[in-house]
């Protein structure tokens, strides 16, 4: 999505070999027009798919699986990273270990909001090592949902995860691919 790539050129900033900072508009400061550009985008392309529920993870992915949700006029449900006061029992949960931070976290989500009648589209902000992705999926399948696709803002096409997620079946839409980071810039995949 050219709009993305040229907002990642101009304010993202590449950080040692694998790493970029987005925190100009997505994971800090946060460019709701912007937003809204990638929510109608993924809305679009996964339009006909009879999507009932758009699923993240905690923190970064909750924006554009807002307003992913907002322009499919579905709810939108995030998995916890932390234990709720307010949430301890029917819950599904998955295990994610993140090599970028070298941290595992359980993630869970309440089975009120998850059923066997769901067609999820799964939101992240990014795609690395497919491992969230993989822990949202893990939990659709103890609720018996279909996952109708997967869509990620920022695809880091170096790393693993879209090949991990692609080896599970998974449509995977991603609107920024980047090939790789050469002395400090950002290159894109040609499609
Ligand atoms: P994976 O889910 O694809 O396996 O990714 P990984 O575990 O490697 O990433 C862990 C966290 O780091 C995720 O955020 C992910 O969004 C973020 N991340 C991975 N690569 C980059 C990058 O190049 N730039 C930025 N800005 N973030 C990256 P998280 O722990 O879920 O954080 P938050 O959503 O709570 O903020």
């Amino acid at each position: 999505m050219k709009l993305l790539e040229d907002r990642i050129l101009r304010d993202g900033v590449v950080l040692g070999d694998d790493v970029l900072k987005v925190d100009n508009f997505l994971n800090h400061q946060i460019d709701p027009v912007l937003m809204q550009e990638l929510g109608n985008e993924f809305a679009r392309y996964f339009a006909g798919k009879n999507i009932t529920k758009v699923l993240t993870v905690e923190t970064s992915g909750i924006v554009p699986a807002v307003f992913t949700g907002l322009a499919l006029g579905v709810p939108v449900v995030f998995a916890r990273k932390q234990k709720s006061l307010t949430m301890k029992d029917n819950l599904y949960s998955a295990t994610v270990y993140s090599f970028t931070k070298d941290v595992t976290n359980e993630i869970t989500i309440s089975k009120q909001y998850l059923g066997k009648d769901d067609k999820v589209l799964i939101i992240d902000d990014f795609l690395a090592n497919g491992q969230a992705t993989n822990g949202l999926m893990e939990i659709c399948k103890q609720a018996g949902a279909e996952i109708a696709g997967v869509g990620i803002v920022i695809e880091k096409s170096f790393q693993k995860g879209r090949k991990i997620l692609e080896e599970q079946g998974m449509d995977v839409y991603s609107l920024a691919r980047i090939q790789a980071f050469s002395e400090g810039t950002v290159q894109f995949v040609q499609e």
